[in-house]
């Protein structure tokens, strides 16, 4: 069994996935199920000063992602302070407190949320793109408190001038990214706009944004020291993997967990730790940030390299010939890629079922 526990910010995760501000931590009750369900830290759904009128309906899935209209918690905040976070302290794991947004909102708040707090997440999501509100959210916070204040990032273009400024000012932790948009869906039955909110617009989050998140991880672990916890689109061990070579070096996971249910921390955990068993690492923390280093032992190619096949996993199902618009791939007795033919695109490689075909990426 590999090591699964890490540390960020001097706060100690059994394992790396937690819950994500949203319906999976929109309460204590349900804090408390996702603790039981296997997660390794608890981050609650972000209050503001004021409970949110949140349009309906909120929430819905497409075949191509989630979309939510949720703004923030509808709970006031008192309820939290009185009951919600006591409450939600007794799964006797590291509690994030999310909350938002403006500087004025974060002086108030923060007295009231830090008898509780291991660690803020301060959401940046209806600040703007300008630095400099979230900037000064992020140092009311920190006049106040003396637990480590994480920065909920929005899947901002130039992420890296963003994610420098807020280390700069001040940040412990990055979290990103938060869901995409704004975004549609309408349902065809009647012409409507699935969701509730006057534009009829909402934000878009699971599978579908797990490029997007990867990305923005990639470039903003490139730029600043201070750690961060990757979260968009994770499904599975390997999906969290694939966060963490990008630099992140815990988890969040939002709507999966609402799709699936709670125990679904403890099945990416797992799943997370039979691939580094299967990969040989004794250590999750071995392979944060490995995109980074093999980024750098990669040459620009524009030649082709075609796949090579692995006969004994191939079953000629025929899925890369479907997708070959090279015409290089036959199927008789055996799969052959015809090297005079094949442009080396790599779809094929993506598109196996069995894990058949490899490709060089040096
Ligand atoms: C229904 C819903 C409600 C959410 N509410 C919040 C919130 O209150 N605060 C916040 O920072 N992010 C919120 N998010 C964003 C998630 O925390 C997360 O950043 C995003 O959904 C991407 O992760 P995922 O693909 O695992 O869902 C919400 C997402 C969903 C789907």
């Amino acid at each position: 069994m590999a090591n699964l526990s890490v540390n960020i910010c001097g706060l100690e995760f059994p394992n790396p996935i937690m819950t994500a501000a949203g319906p999976g931590a929109k309460d204590a009750k349900m804090c408390i199920a996702a603790a039981k369900g296997g997660a390794g830290g608890i981050v609650t759904k972000t209050i503001s000063l004021n409970p949110a009128y949140v349009p309906r309906p909120c929430m819905a899935r497409t075949n191509s992602g989630f979309l939510n209209t949720e703004l923030w918690s509808e709970i006031p905040k008192e309820q939290w302070i009185e009951k919600e976070y006591k409450k939600a302290k007794e799964a006797g794991l590291p509690l994030i407190i999310g909350m938002g947004y403006t500087k004025d909102q974060i002086k108030e708040l923060a007295p009231l949320v830090k008898p509780y707090a291991d660690a803020v997440e301060l959401s940046t999501h209806y600040v703007g793109t300008d630095v400099t509100p979230i900037v000064e959210a992020l140092k009311a916070a920190k006049d106040v408190l003396d637990v480590p204040v994480m920065m909920k990032m929005s899947p901002h273009t130039d992420i890296q001038t963003i994610a420098k400024a807020v280390e700069n000012a001040g940040a412990d932790a990055l979290v990103m990214i938060n869901s995409f948009g704004p975004c549609m869906a309408i349902d065809v039955n009647t012409g409507y706009p699935i969701m509730g909110s006057k534009t009829g617009y909402g934000w878009l989050s699971g599978a579908p944004i797990r490029p997007l998140a990867v990305r923005c991880i990639y470039e903003a672990s490139k730029v600043v020291n201070i750690p961060i916890i990757g979260v968009g689109g994770v499904t599975c061990g390997k999906d969290a993997a694939e966060l963490m070579m990008a630099g992140a070096c815990g988890i969040q996971v939002c709507t999966e967990a609402i799709l699936k249910g709670p125990d679904i921390y403890r099945k990416i955990s797992k799943e997370l730790n039979e691939f580094l068993n299967e990969k040989g690492y004794k250590d999750v923390n071995e392979i944060v940030g490995l995109a980074i280093k093999k980024s750098n032992h990669r040459e620009f190619r524009t030649h082709s390299m075609p796949p090579v096949v692995e006969h004994e996993k191939c079953t000629k199902c025929g899925q890369c010939r479907i997708s070959c618009v090279y015409d290089a791939i036959t199927i008789d007795d055996r799969l052959n890629i015809d090297e005079s033919k094949c442009f080396g695109c790599g779809l094929c490689v993506t598109k196996c079922p069995k894990n058949a075909l490899r490709i060089s990426y040096i």
